[in-house]
């Protein structure tokens, strides 16, 4: 597996064009095989999660391409409704091929997902959402059997915690299930709203999405279309706090102030100086970050538990003490371990990390335990006095570009190792 090297201490600096959405485009790619006919999705990251769900698409019989940014995804042969277990391993998302599988299909057979070690992740309100929708489940072997030989009908499902992938499977398996479906305390973050968008311009009539209730109002048929991702604000966050831990000055062009709501005001709570218009958003780091009192993780408009080990690293250089509360995931602090083989002076008990800041981080050999915790790893090591080494790069390419291409036209010093 390969490493990043890391030498410390360069100001990130200059302007980025950030990357195409991860969770944007994973049920985007799912969503296609709701159409018959070619689909094209530009600025699709080149992501190993893009490249995994690709994988999927082919297995199932679509023809697909991705080159420069441009994914070409035709689905009018799909014939196959199981995804095999080598495949569902690869990535948590891969469930949300679940529900377009079941519309498509009137049948699907997976396996629990992978995806990153942080806790926890069962699908039983994916479950329970598609059995309420219709389908009988049989588990067996470690496989699980959906099928609805009469097809999906709507439903009003209340959903006990918002979950992401559990509300894009039921708007996906219900844009052509007969009658109206209402999901009640659904997830509300922005890549909900962009896959309603790209089902709606397919010729869904979903209303309501980026709200607590959305309503789906099955059609016949879709049609394929073309879509723009949306950009990625998690990386965007993960940018704007290297240039924080570096005392650097980064524009974010074409980026959405909106897309980053939840986390502008700890950004600025930690002397940050962000301004925002029409061409996108400035950062400015102060000399010396100061603390940010109390970070709570909350499903959207909340803060996104993915940018949490990034202001995580910022509390550890800032002045005072920062305390930061994860409520989404159970194990999402193993990163702190690491951060403090870099001189960092945090505890994390349960659901709590206290991070009392240092003046400078020190170099070290440190390891991603997951994807975000990786990428804060990164910035953390940009602000380390020496040459720092991150291995288990493998976790940061399924959610960065590049990375460290991205971030050498920053000014940052850093390369790729084995
Ligand atoms: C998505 C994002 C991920 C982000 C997360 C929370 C993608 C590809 N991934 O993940 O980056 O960190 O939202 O914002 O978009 N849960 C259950 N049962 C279920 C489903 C979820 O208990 O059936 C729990 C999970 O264990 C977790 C919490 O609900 O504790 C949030 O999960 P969910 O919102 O479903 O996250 P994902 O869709 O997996």
């Amino acid at each position: 597996m390969s490493c990043f090297i890391i030498e410390g201490g360069e100001k990130v600096k200059g302007e980025i064009t950030v990357q195409g959405s991860k969770n944007g485009t994973l049920p985007l790619l799912s969503a296609v095989l709701l159409t018959q006919g070619k689909n094209v999705l530009y600025g699709c990251p080149q992501l190993s999660d893009v490249t995994s769900a690709l994988k999927i698409l082919t297995y199932l019989g679509c023809k697909t391409e991705h080159k420069n940014g441009t994914a070409v995804i035709d689905c009018t042969d799909a014939w196959r409704c199981d995804i095999p277990d080598f495949l569902m391993r690869e990535m948590r998302s891969s469930v949300v091929f679940l529900g377009a599988l079941l519309a498509r299909f009137g049948k699907a057979e997976l396996s629990a997902p992978g995806g990153c070690e942080i806790g926890l992740r069962p699908i039983d309100l994916h479950i329970e959402a598609m059995k309420a929708l219709g389908a009988e489940v049989n588990e067996s072997g470690g496989r699980i059997f959906f099928a609805c030989p009469q097809g999906l009908h709507a439903t009003r499902i209340t959903l006990s915690f918002p979950s992401v992938g559990a509300t894009e499977n039921i708007i996906l398996a219900s844009c052509t299930a007969k009658g109206e479906t209402v999901i009640v305390n659904a997830a509300r973050e922005p890549e909900i709203i962009e896959l309603a968008h790209f089902l709606n311009r397919c010729g869904a009539k979903i209303k309501g999405a980026g709200e607590s209730v959305i309503y789906i109002e099955g059609t016949d048929k879709l049609y394929p279309c073309e879509h723009t991702v949306e950009q990625d604000r998690i990386a965007a966050v993960t940018f704007m706090a290297a240039a924080a831990v570096t005392g650097g000055e980064i524009f974010l062009n074409g980026l959405h102030q909106g897309l980053l709501m939840p986390v502008l005001e700890p950004f600025k709570e930690s002397g940050c100086t962000v301004k925002a218009d029409a061409n996108g958003v400035h950062l400015i780091a102060p000399k010396r970050l100061r603390r940010i009192k109390t970070v709570r993780t909350m499903p959207y408009p909340g803060f996104p538990t993915d940018s949490q080990a990034d202001f995580a690293v910022m509390a550890s250089v800032a002045e005072g003490t920062s305390v930061i509360v994860e409520n989404i995931f159970e194990n999402r602090f193993k990163y702190i371990a690491e951060l403090n083989k870099m001189g960092a002076c945090a505890r994390a008990e349960g659901r709590v990390a206290v991070i009392e800041g240092v003046k400078r981080l020190e170099s070290a050999r440190v390891e991603a335990t997951d994807l975000r915790a990786g990428s804060a790893l990164v910035a953390a090591a940009l602000n380390a006095r020496g040459s720092t080494v991150v291995d288990g790069v493998a976790y940061i390419d399924r959610g960065y570009e590049s990375l460290e291409v991205q971030l050498k036209r920053l000014g940052a010093k850093i390369k790729r190792g084995v």
